[in-house]
């Protein structure tokens, strides 16, 4: 470990959880949302929402979101407003046809009518027009970064996680390996290469950018930039089986040099135990555990599942489905099922000592 940041920016994830996973409406928004709209939504994930971006083309995305809800609303309004004062015009009229059955006014009746369709017809071409040309501008400014990625990202969804390639082209041996968190520096453009282990999933940092689905046997390309610094909640946009809903990542976005930083320390192989039970704890990792997970430095080399170099340092575990605990690990490794239903990692056969041991071990993987 070269340096605190990471440790820092996770110890907050981790120590104030609700900011994490559901944080209220941020100021911007406070002065144009409606008072009743704000308690609906601070209900929701905040750090989930697409609405609240933090990326390039999620704000532009954002922008449209917004703009066609405001339009929505006011359609609905000026609509009810509209059936209300008409009802209120002919309040108390005798409009049965048995009783008047001069044409002339069957005549009026039926062409003032009509008016209000051209109108109603005129106002919505109009205004889908408007929203038709808003959705081509967006979707151009989603489409493609701003100038070309330095940075490259191979991203591999699995049922139900995420495994996370970092490299550099001309570098490849400062790539690293890392599992359902990502960290961007922010104001730099970075390729995310989309690829499957097994089924259809769909990548999605909601507040950074649009969903972007990966397909087996193709490798889909989209890119994220993040325009400020904070950490937010991604996830599978596209079911997948039964623990879809639970396959998160956690998106950090950081200062370049917090996010040099960063890549530092997930470069370095794991630290050796430091004591007696972690190195107990090892020994029994790399006999039980090593067939399936990696960590490096050590013979554990397994790529079932997730590369656990720095599990300590990371704010969940299970891909979303508990906070990085020692309780919750002690949960997780001894019945993962019971933890994440279906979820391919098996119980583990392990007595109270080795149990207690392996977490020790885990936690010392920063
Ligand atoms: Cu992966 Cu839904």
């Amino acid at each position: 470990m070269t340096g605190g940041t990471v440790e820092r920016v996770n110890a907050t994830a981790t120590a104030h959880q609700p900011a994490f996973w559901c944080r209220t409406v941020p100021p911007f928004h406070r002065s144009t949302v409606p008072p009743l709209l704000i308690l609906f939504l601070a209900g929701c994930n905040g750090t989930s929402s697409y609405m609240d971006a933090t990326g390039v083309a999620g704000h532009e995305e954002a922008t449209l979101g917004w703009w066609l809800t405001w339009v929505s609303c006011a359609v609905v309004l000026i609509i009810c407003l509209l059936v209300l004062a008409g009802l209120a015009k002919h309040r108390g009229e005798d409009n049965n046809p048995a009783h008047d059955t001069t044409e002339r006014t069957e005549r009026r009746q039926i062409k003032s009518g009509l008016a209000w369709i051209y109108i109603g017809t005129g106002i919505s071409l109009v205004i889908l027009l408007v929203a038709f040309a808003g959705t081509m501008v967006t979707l151009e400014a989603a489409s493609h970064p701003p100038r070309t990625p330095s940075l490259t990202i191979d991203v591999t969804g699995h049922q139900w996680w995420w495994e996370i390639q970092y490299s550099e082209v001309d570098h490849p041996e400062l790539g690293f390996v890392t599992a359902n968190e990502i960290h961007v520096p922010v104001g730099v453009p970075v390729r995310v290469r989309l690829h499957t282990a097994d089924v259809i999933h769909s990548f999605w940092l909601p507040q950074l950018a649009g969903k972007t689905d990966i397909i087996p046997g193709q490798v889909n390309e989209t890119w994220v930039e993040a325009t400020r610094p904070g950490t937010s909640r991604g996830m599978c946009g596209e079911y997948c089986g039964m623990q879809h809903a639970m396959m998160a990542i956690a998106v950090t976005s950081e200062s370049p040099a917090e996010f040099n930083r960063w890549t530092q320390e997930r470069r370095a192989a794991a630290a050796p135990p430091v004591d007696a039970e972690a190195e107990a704890g090892r020994v029994v990792f790399a006999r039980t555990c090593g067939a399936c997970h990696t960590v490096g430095g050590t013979d554990a080399l397994g790529r079932v599942g997730p590369d656990l170099t720095h599990v300590a340092s990371r704010p969940m575990i299970g891909a979303g489905a508990l906070p990085n605990t020692a309780a919750n690990l002690t949960r997780w490794v001894h019945n993962a099922p019971g933890v994440k239903e279906g979820v391919r990692m098996p119980p583990m056969p392990l007595d109270a000592n080795d149990l207690r041991a392996v977490v020790a071990y885990l936690q010392t993987l920063r």
